[in-house]
Order: C-alpha cells, then structure tokens, then sequence
C-alpha cells in the first residue's frame, strides 16, 4: 500500500485529495481578505488582518508545494525545483507557523481551550520540525532531512485530516460541528495525520538523491 502511494501520481493525487478543503480555503481567502468579501463567519479573524492574510497565504503555498517535494522521480531529476520548491515550502511553513501562533494570540476564539492548545503546540512543532529538516540537509544527512519534512508537512496539513471528517458532518447537518466531543475530533484528526506520518517515514523505502540537493 505504502509503496504504491510511493508513486509519483498516486502520491500526489493522495496528498491533494487529503489536503484540498483547507488549500482551496486558504487560496479563496487570499483573494477575499483584500477586497474585504470573506464570510460573515470568518469576520472576527479581521481583527489581525496581516496575521490573517499571511497565514492563508503561507497555508496555500505550504499546501501545494508539500506534495511536490515528496515525488522522488522529480527529486532525483529536477534538483534544481526541488531545491526552489524546497525553499518555498520552509519559508511558507514557517510563516503559516508564526502566523497561527498571532492569530491564536489576537483573535478571540470560538472553541474549547483544548484546541486552542493543540493549535499552539501544533504550530510550535511545526517550527521545530522545519528547523530540524533544515539542519539535518546542512548536514547532508538526507534519511534526517526527509523525515523532519514528512513530519512538518503532516503537523501544518493536519488541518487536511480535520476538514475531511468535519467536511461531511457539516453537509449532512448544515452545522458546523461544535462541543467538547467535536473538538476531541478535531485535535484526534490533526494528531493520527502526525502519527501516520510517524509509519510512512519509517515503513517506506528511501533512496538518496544521485545529484546532492
Ligand atoms: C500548525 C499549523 C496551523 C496552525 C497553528 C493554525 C492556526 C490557526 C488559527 C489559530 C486560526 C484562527 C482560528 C479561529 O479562531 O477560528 C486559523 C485560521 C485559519 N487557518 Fe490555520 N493553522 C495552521 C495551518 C493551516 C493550514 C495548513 C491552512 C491551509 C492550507 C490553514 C488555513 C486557515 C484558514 C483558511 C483559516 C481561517 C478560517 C476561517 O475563515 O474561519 N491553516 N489557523
């Protein structure tokens, strides 16, 4: 199962899947934030603007480009994308990381304090795994390297795993979810993505790049 989500097109199309509520969020939200037409439900996040539209931003860019670090045929044969792309997703990772930690500092919340603490470790972890990833490819130390940005990619795009299992509650009730059970879900959704993370980087195989990254 593993290997063949190991193949380029099934991988990517795995990831989008996974992640797309969230991706395509964000990318509407860039669009509506400047010219002020986002959701009445969303408004109260207007109280920190820059926060608000630098985390939908970074949450874009993190989202697309995560997926296209982790095709190993595009590794191997265009290092120079990975490299930019690589670049792109670090800086963007770190934003939408900083960005999350604003927004929970300014913005008054609507959930239980359980969230909101799984947000400030999620967003806390996410630095560190960005910051670990980058210093294990300082060491050349690519096995170190990939799984720090397997485990960035699934703490930042846990939220994937969110909106996939609230998604649906929300069609068949017309409400979103709220309570202390849904927000058990929601912090259990976001930490099995980490723990799936946790057995695709030690059951899958990894061969290092042919030309240094
Ligand atoms: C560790 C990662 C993340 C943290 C800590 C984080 C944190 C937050 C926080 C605190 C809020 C305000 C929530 C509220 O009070 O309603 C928020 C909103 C939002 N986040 Fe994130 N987030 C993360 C990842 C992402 C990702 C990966 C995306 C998109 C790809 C994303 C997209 C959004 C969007 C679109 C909103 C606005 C939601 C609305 O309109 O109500 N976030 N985030």
């Amino acid at each position: 199962m593993i290997r063949f989500f190991s193949r380029p097109a099934p991988l990517v199309l795995a990831l989008a899947f996974c992640t797309f509520i969230p991706v395509l969020t964000a990318l509407v939200q860039v669009f509506q934030i400047p010219s002020g037409t986002y959701p009445e439900d969303s408004a109260r996040l207007a109280v920190a603007p820059m926060s608000w539209f630098a985390h939908v931003l970074a949450g874009a860019a993190f989202g697309i480009t995560g997926p296209v670090q982790f095709v190993r045929a595009l590794r191997h044969r265009f290092g120079a994308l990975h490299r930019v792309s690589g670049r792109i997703f670090v800086l963007s990772g770190a934003i939408l990381g900083l960005s999350g930690l604003s927004l929970l500092a300014q913005v008054t919340s609507q959930r239980t304090p359980l969230v909101d603490i799984a947000r400030g470790l999620f967003g806390l972890a996410l630095l560190i795994a960005l910051t670990l990833a980058m210093a294990a490819i300082r060491d050349r130390d690519f096995l170190r390297h990939r799984a720090w940005a397997i485990r960035a990619y699934a703490i930042g795009m846990g939220l994937g795993a969110v909106a996939l299992v609230f998604f649906p509650i929300y069609i068949i009730t017309g409400q979103p979810p709220i309570g202390l059970a849904s927000d058990i879900l929601f912090v259990a959704s976001w930490a099995l993505t980490i723990v799936f993370a946790e057995v695709v980087i030690r059951h899958s195989s990894y061969s290092p790049p042919r030309v240094p990254t």
